[in-house]
């Protein structure tokens, strides 16, 4: 491609996780949008929805998912002149490391929220990482076919718990059975849930008072007089509309509907792409940000999976592009080992299949196939300036194992395997002070059981891991260090960088520690 066309392809990106607690309506939504997009010609494709709820350790379960899984991982498809790639964040069991890096690689986060549950667990720390990176965040209030919350309570509960400002470009005309539609405030028009109930037509513009028609049989309906004074209010005392605090993550666009009855996500669709940010620049670790439409192919790797499947030992090294252009059979840069790879076998993710790609450019998320050249967080890249972005954060792990070798014969694999697994990022290492214990720390159980798997089929070393349930990490600073500190509540321990941190058994016990050594500062990563 020439520079021109490169800028011009870059320019088209739009690329964005979906955050969300869940059964929120993730997965629906990202139906809806990939059939607004023609990537998929029915719903019920993307995930093979539902196939079972597997227990916790079923891991072949899990296994059967896998396939899908990765082919879901990273989804594209073209929608009104914009070439728009989601990422998956996987929850529930599939919960891991790599659903917070996934956010590292994306310009911007749509956040679904459950109307009748408001902000959960899940989507507040997914949120964290989001307002840490400071990317934008358009907010879906979903299932607005079933009673839900008070919307205004909604909007409160953005402000106070995840401390973000909210702008409402619709608000909901009644809601479950009593659902007429939405209010576009944006759009400045009303969007009729079941036209069919009035003459048919969708959209109802407002008039310069901000109001529909007088003659309109909706003009009198109690809900659309509750709409349109919230609305009313919102303007008077709510936030402005700024087009500049969206893109600094510190306004959220709100947009209420029903993902499941496809009603407001097309709108939605529509005004998220008008505002979504393109590509943006990258920061490398000498703090120079690349420029996304510049002509040399660079990029970093923010996921490796590893796929389970006996038959094909593969792992998916996941690369955003963050400047450039890719061609199959290119040849890179690997920054760390200042090596040469050729990325020929790389494939990109669609809805319904593997597909080998043959071009990419910046935004673009491609696959390449890894038989353990990468690491999480390398650079690669083209030229002969030399790249290397920064590094990926580690994020605090709540569940931790002991782990041990169970043939002590094989300790040297079993060492090897730690440390290759540690070093690729797919799970957190610890050494207890006082013992010598080797622990283990995760965000999600799946972590674990990879790392199990992995261990056995890969460096042939079988493993024994108990549970130490859940822990509170936090780290403090080597001048605080004193091994008198740890108890039998609070386990004293170095991380893989020798950073001494403290696994608490619970809140009461940090609090009693905090009240005890006032003067010792505690850390917690992302
Ligand atoms: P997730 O990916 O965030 O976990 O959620 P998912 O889309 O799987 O949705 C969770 C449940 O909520 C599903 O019901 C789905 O049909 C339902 N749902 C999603 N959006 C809406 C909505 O706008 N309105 C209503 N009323 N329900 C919605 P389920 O019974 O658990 O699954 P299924 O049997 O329908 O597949």
């Amino acid at each position: 491609m020439t520079d021109k066309k490169i800028q011009e392809q870059v320019g088209r990106r739009r690329t964005f996780a979906i955050i969300s607690h869940p059964d929120a309506g993730k997965t629906t939504i990202t139906e809806q949008l990939l059939l607004f997009g023609g990537a998929i010609r029915q719903a019920g494709t993307v995930k093979g929805k539902k196939t079972g709820n597997f227990a916790k350790s079923d891991w072949m379960e899990i296994e059967k998912q896998r396939g899908i899984s990765v082919t879901s991982s990273v989804m594209q498809f073209d929608f009104e002149g914009k070439r728009v790639n989601i990422l998956d964040t996987p929850g529930h069991e599939d919960f891991s490391e790599d659903t917070y890096r996934t956010l590292m690689a994306v310009d911007a986060a749509v956040m679904v929220v459950d109307t009748a549950k408001g902000i959960e667990a899940q989507t507040k720390k997914l949120f964290q990482v989001v307002k840490e990176r400071g990317i934008p965040v358009f907010t879906f209030m979903n299932k607005l076919d079933r009673d839900g919350r008070e919307p205004l309570d909604l909007l409160s509960e953005l402000e106070e718990v995840l401390g973000i400002e909210s702008y409402p470009m619709n608000w909901p005309i009644g809601m479950g059975k009593g659902l007429e539609g939405i209010y576009d405030v944006f759009h400045r028009r009303v969007e009729l849930y079941r036209p069919d109930n009035y003459d048919g037509e969708r959209y109802i513009p407002l008039d310069e008072t901000g109001n529909i028609p007088e003659s309109h049989p909706l003009f009198s309906n109690d809900v659309y007089t509750q709409a349109q004074e919230d609305v009313e209010l919102l303007v008077e005392a709510g936030n402005e509309f700024d087009e500049h605090r969206i893109l600094k993550g510190n306004l959220t666009p709100v947009f209420f509907g029903s993902a499941l009855t496809n009603f407001g996500v097309e709108t939605f669709l529509e005004t998220f792409l008008q505002f979504a940010p393109e590509p943006q620049a990258h920061k490398t670790k000498e703090e120079e940000y690349i420029n996304p439409m510049e002509e040399n192919f660079s990029g970093f790797v923010f996921k490796i999976q590893a796929n389970m499947n006996p038959a094909h030992r593969d792992r998916i090294a996941f690369v955003r592009i963050a400047s450039g252009e890719f061609t199959r059979g290119m040849d890179v840069n690997l920054e760390r080992t200042n090596k040469k790879v050729k990325l020929s076998n790389v494939t990109q993710f669609m809805a319904e299949s593997r597909e080998n790609v043959e071009t990419a450019v910046a935004g673009d998320i491609i696959g390449v196939y890894d038989t353990g050249t990468y690491q999480v967080g390398d650079t690669l890249f083209v030229g002969k300036k030399r790249i290397a972005y920064e590094d990926l954060p580690t994020f605090t792990p709540e569940l931790f194992m002991k782990v041990t070798a169970k043939n002590v014969m094989k300790q040297k694999s079993f060492h090897k395997g730690i440390e290759q697994l540690v070093q690729e990022g797919a799970i957190q290492l610890y050494k207890t002070v006082q013992t010598g214990d080797y622990v283990l720390g995760a965000v999600g159980q799946l972590q674990f059981e990879v790392f199990q798997y992995r261990m056995l089929n890969e460096y042939n070393a079988e493993v024994v891991m108990s549970p130490m349930g859940k822990k509170i990490a936090r780290w403090f600073k080597e001048e605080d260090f004193d091994e008198r500190m740890s108890s039998s509540r609070n386990i004293l321990a170095k991380d893989r960088f020798g950073k001494p941190l403290f696994l608490f058994e619970n809140e009461f016990a940090m609090r009693w520690f905090n009240d005890k050594y006032p003067q010792v500062e505690l850390e917690t990563l992302f």
